[in-house]
């Protein structure tokens, strides 16, 4: 199903004009692309070290979990859409190296994963700002996601850099 939306991207007008690099109006967009994607990682890295550090009570324990969500999440959700619009140029721009690539598939099901948590995490405080203090149980799953969310960012920026190595 990737791979023939990749045969599919390959033919249209928009993977022409962002992968000309023999242009000078074009040949900078996927160079800046990467940039920006890059800066994005560091934005979002930040927050969820912030966000799972404070669940873990190593850090920014002044503040309740809840007030911490509420400050990183919405630098979280702007890093993920940028981080999106300019992995969907790079995307567009070499559609069979990417969408063919196992390792570039299994990133992305890793972020759908950590967005889930880093949602629900969110969701939940919203109400209650000490919603995960409130019982040991409650602190021990909200230790558990933390863990699993640190792991699991990690593991993205891992297999997005090895998508260049490994198919
Ligand atoms: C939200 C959806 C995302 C999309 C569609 C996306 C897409 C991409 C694409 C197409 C590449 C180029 C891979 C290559 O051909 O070498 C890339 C690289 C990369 N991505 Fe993402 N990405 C996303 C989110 C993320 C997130 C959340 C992280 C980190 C937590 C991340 C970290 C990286 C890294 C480290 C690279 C390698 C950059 C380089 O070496 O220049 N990406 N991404």
């Amino acid at each position: 199903m990737f791979t023939a939306l990749g045969d599919w991207l390959v033919q249209t007008p928009l993977h022409t004009f962002f992968s000309d690099t023999t242009k000078m109006s074009t040949w900078l967009i996927v160079p800046m692309s990467q940039t920006i994607h890059i800066l994005a990682v560091s934005v979002l890295m930040i927050c969820a070290g912030l966000l799972n550090l404070r669940a873990l009570r190593i850090a920014g324990t002044r503040e309740t979990l809840g007030k911490v969500a509420s400050n990183v999440m919405p630098w979280t959700w702007g890093a993920l859409t940028v981080l999106l619009a300019t992995g969907i140029v790079q995307t567009i721009a070499e559609p069979t190296r990417e969408l063919g690539s196992t390792t570039f598939l299994t990133k992305m099901t890793l972020v759908l994963i950590s967005v889930a948590i880093a949602a629900v995490v969110q969701n939940t405080t919203k109400g209650d700002e000490n919603y995960w203090e409130r019982t040991a149980q409650r602190q021990s799953t909200v230790s558990l996601l933390a863990v699993a969310s640190l792991t699991l960012w990690f593991g993205i920026a891992v297999a997005g850099r090895l998508v260049a190595y490994a198919t």
